[in-house]
Order: C-alpha cells, then structure tokens, then sequence
C-alpha cells in the first residue's frame, strides 16, 4: 500500500472481529517499531510485550474495570492483540511519552497499510501500571513500567480511507 494511503486508513478502531491476525501481520507491525526512531537511540530502555492470550488480556480488562468502579469498560475493545510498550522507568515523562508515541504511531500506520485497526491506548496503563497482577502477567522486568500499548485486530467493520481535514489542526507558516 502507498504510504499516503496508510496514512488515510490509520484511524482509532474500536470493535474487532474474534479471529487472530497472522504471525506474519504481527512480525510486520513489531519490525514497524523496530525501526521507529527514540531519543538517543537508547532503544535497551524499551521492552514489547506482545499480548495474544485472551485470558491476560481479559483479566488487564477486568483489573481496570474494577480500578476504575466500572466493570462495563473493556479498554483493549476485544482487540485479539495488544502490543504494550515497557520503558526503563529512570527517564522523564515527557521523553518518556515522546519515545513510546514514536514505537506506537509507526506499529499504527504499519497495521493500517495491513487493513487491520489499531488503537492507542494510553489510560488503561496508566490505570494498571502499579499493579503487581500486571507487572507479573506481562513479566515486566525491574525497573521497567507500562507506559503505552496498541491494540490490532481485523476490524469489526472495514477501514474507509479519511480525507485531510484542512484546518483541523491550527497552523501557521512563517
Ligand atoms: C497519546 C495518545 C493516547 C491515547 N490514549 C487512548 C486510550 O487510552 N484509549 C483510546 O480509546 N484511545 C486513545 N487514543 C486515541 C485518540 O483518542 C484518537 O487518536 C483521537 O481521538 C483521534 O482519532 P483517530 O485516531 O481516529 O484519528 C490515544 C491517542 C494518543 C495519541
């Protein structure tokens, strides 16, 4: 797929179909994120944790529903796969966040050259960060913490191309 093309399709999807995306399809996006830049090029400072096993994924799901007093909130949206990013936790928030933004947009725009959704998710990581459940059920090693993740699944109804929206972000040129 054109790169611009990628781009039109890449959009927060947040119903899934149940079927699983191929090995292929998840080597594909992880080499997207391999080739992401980060500050430094301290990439040792980040782990991937691929999660497929639906049983994590619900009890991360269930986790947050009770943290957050709503047990109707599935933040990973039936999502079959969701790709949670690890960071050396030594580092600040804001390079932190800028670092994990890079890994994610690039897994992003490679599952939508795929036709496959994907969704950032920052609040469900934020929520479960310090759990000691989690930090075990993702083998979060010392000194790490759960800064980011993607979900990436066949979407429950097929991606439509998105025009550029003029405006839509305020810009000046000087
Ligand atoms: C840093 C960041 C954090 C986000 N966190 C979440 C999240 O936790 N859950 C969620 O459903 N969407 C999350 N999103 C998706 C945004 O809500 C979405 O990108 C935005 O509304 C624009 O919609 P679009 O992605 O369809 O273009 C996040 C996006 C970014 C960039």
């Amino acid at each position: 797929m054109e790169f611009k093309d990628a781009l039109k399709y890449r959009q927060s999807c947040r119903a899934y179909q149940e079927a699983q995306i191929t090995d292929a399809q998840l080597q594909e996006i992880l080499d997207a994120a391999y080739l992401a830049p980060v500050g430094m090029g301290k990439f040792e400072n980040f782990r991937l944790v691929a999660v497929q096993d639906k049983a994590v994924l619900d009890k991360m799901n269930d986790l947050f529903g009770n943290k957050v007093g709503d047990k109707s909130m599935r933040p990973t949206y039936g999502a079959p796969t969701v790709i949670f990013v690890l960071e050396n936790a030594e580092d600040d928030d804001l390079i932190t966040g800028a670092n994990c933004s890079c890994l994610i947009e690039n897994m992003m725009l490679a599952a939508s050259s795929l036709k496959l959704g994907a969704c950032y998710l920052f609040g469900i990581c934020r929520v479960l960060e310090k759990e000691a459940e989690v930090k075990k059920m993702l083998q979060i090693p010392d000194g790490f913490r759960l800064v980011g993740g993607v979900t990436v699944g066949i979407p429950a109804e097929e991606l439509q191309q998105r025009q550029v929206e003029d405006g839509k972000i305020q810009t000046i040129r000087i």
